[in-house]
């Protein structure tokens, strides 16, 4: 029996692996900002199975709330080994070349605010000395590109902390998943053109939940985007200048 936190539950991505974990009989506390929609999943994940469901409307921006959810979400389940951080926004890239004050909350929702829950996470998984925290970054945070580098550099951001906190905690019994999706047709993609790269919410949400099952480490879902990934990286900067990416 887990008990998980997910953070960002309305999320499409998010809701997909909260269904596998109620299929499976666990103990789910969702966390967004939309309280209708919150009411709605958790309705739906107890028809699923789910042994307990319970929610709180949560801003991942207002930082000073962050203890308290870690705090609701262990009182409530009676425990918590599990935390899945999922939520984000797809930058208007251009807007946020005009508008500094844009671009900055941008960084801070999908990336300082990720840190503050990491962080506050961290604290009370390596006190027990055991459990999962998973948190949803990006393939766009492996290279900066011209066409989303404000995401990009947020998820950079996430990618980079993550990796250094599952190295701290793994000494500790924690696991730590850096989620890196590609193309994934949710809400958030909705207005970009899909081809042959993207992949269903629950493709992605399979690999999510298998992965938070491990020892943790860098899972690109699905699978090939490791080699896309691999690929871009070793291009070098004078060539990656020149393209349109
Ligand atoms: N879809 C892709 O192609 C793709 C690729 C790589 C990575 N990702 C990442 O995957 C994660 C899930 O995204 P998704 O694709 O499932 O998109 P989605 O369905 O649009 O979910 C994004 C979620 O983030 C929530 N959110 C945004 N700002 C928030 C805030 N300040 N506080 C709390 N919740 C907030 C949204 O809540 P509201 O409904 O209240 O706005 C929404 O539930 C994100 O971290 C995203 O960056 C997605």
């Amino acid at each position: 029996m887990k008990h998980i936190l997910i953070i960002g539950a309305t999320s499409a991505i998010a809701e997909a692996c909260a269904r596998i974990w109620a299929q499976q009989g666990h103990k789910l506390f969702l966390a967004a900002r939309n309280e209708t929609q919150l009411q709605a999943i958790s309705a739906d994940l107890r028809t699923r199975g789910a042994t307990h469901v319970d929610h709180q409307a949560f801003d991942a921006l207002a930082l000073d709330q962050h203890a308290a959810l870690l705090a609701a979400a262990r009182a409530a389940l009676g425990g918590l080994d599990t935390i899945l951080i999922a939520h984000g926004t797809l930058s208007d890239q251009a807007r946020a070349q005009e508008d500094v004050d844009y671009a900055l909350r941008e960084i801070a929702t999908n990336g300082t605010s990720v840190v503050s829950l990491m962080t506050l996470a961290a604290q009370h998984l390596e006190a027990q000395g055991h459990g999962c925290l998973g948190v949803i970054s990006s393939v766009a945070g492996d290279r900066g590109r011209q066409s989303n580098y404000v995401y990009g550099s947020a998820k950079a951001l996430v990618s980079a902390f993550a990796s250094g906190l599952r190295q701290r905690l793994s000494k500790r019994g924690v696991a730590v998943v850096t989620i890196k999706p590609g193309f994934v047709d949710t809400p958030m993609t909705a207005a970009i053109k899909k081809g042959a790269l993207w992949a269903k919410p629950d493709q992605v949400a399979r690999d999510i939940t298998r992965a938070m099952e491990g020892a943790g480490g860098d899972l690109y879902t699905p699978r090939f985007w490791w080699l896309i990934m691999f690929i871009i990286r070793q291009v070098p900067d004078a060539i990656f200048r020149r393209l349109s990416l």
